[in-house]
């Protein structure tokens, strides 16, 4: 059976938008956990566009079940990983224009780059994960470098219409084969939903599905009403003393 890892990014992302203390993504990381999360997934970009490091740093503090940190494949993340000490890395690839992680990693061209960060990583006790598309050669050459896991991208199945699902979930359903015979874990995700998850959560010997943009956005449907329920009580409902500052009590 698999289990979920919670992309929180998207939190945080909205935090960033007004550049303010709200929605804290690392308190969510605690709901998401009370939730069943099994793993709490956070992608530092190189550009800070939504986590940032202080939210690694108390989610390490933190989370109680998995912390999977998302990173570029280059020597600044690289030192930051064994600073904090994730229970596992995810090497993605990032471009600054993309809106989301676009593809997997080309692990065939990077390869000696990639190796030198896998076993630097490995040294210190970090299990590392490649983010690649569900193509034997890339999972041929996963196994070469000796990772741990490879994050099989369920983008294209994911945005198949639905004659193409097929063949794409067969890709899906090969590649976690391939790469469990050649000793590699499998995880896999990238625009999961709630409608299309089961086909890949019922493949044998799929270990963890990360999925960020469908539950939070899921978050808002079931929250929302009783969110505008709440201030709306406030707004009918005010206290008298808070016309005159005194809500919050001075200290004596
Ligand atoms: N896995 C990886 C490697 C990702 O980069 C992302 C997106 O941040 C996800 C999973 C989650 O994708 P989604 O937000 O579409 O569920």
């Amino acid at each position: 059976m698999a289990s979920l890892g919670v992309n929180i990014d998207h939190i945080a992302n909205v935090r960033q938008a007004r550049k303010t203390v709200e929605p804290d993504p690392v308190p969510m990381a605690y709901l998401a956990e009370l939730g069943g999360a099994d793993c709490i997934t956070v992608h530092l970009r190189e550009d800070r566009r939504h986590i940032q490091d202080r939210d690694l740093e108390l989610l390490r503090h933190i989370v109680r079940s998995r912390l999977n940190l998302e990173m570029a494949a280059n020597s600044e993340m690289v030192a930051i990983a064994l600073r904090i000490r994730p229970d596992m890395v995810t090497l993605v690839p990032e471009r600054r224009q993309e809106v989301t992680t676009e593809g997997g990693l080309d692990v065939i061209n990077q390869a000696s780059q990639l190796s030198e960060i896998i076993k630097e990583l490995q040294l210190a006790s970090i299990p590392v994960s490649l983010f690649i598309d569900p193509l034997s050669s890339q999972i041929e050459a996963s196994s070469s470098l000796e990772a741990n896991w490879v994050e099989l991208h369920t983008g294209n199945y994911a945005q198949a219409d639905w004659e193409d699902q097929k063949f794409q979930l067969s890709r899906l359903v090969e590649g976690t084969a391939r790469a469990n015979c050649l000793g590699l874990r499998v995880n896999s995700g990238h625009g999961l939903t709630y409608q299309n998850v089961e086909p890949i959560a019922a493949i044998n010997g799929m270990e963890e599905l990360n999925i960020g943009h469908s539950i939070i956005s899921r978050a808002l449907a079931v929250g929302l009403q009783k969110a505008v329920r709440e201030m709306k009580e406030l707004i009918m409902n005010p206290r008298k003393e808070a016309l005159f500052g005194m809500h919050h009590k001075e200290l004596t």
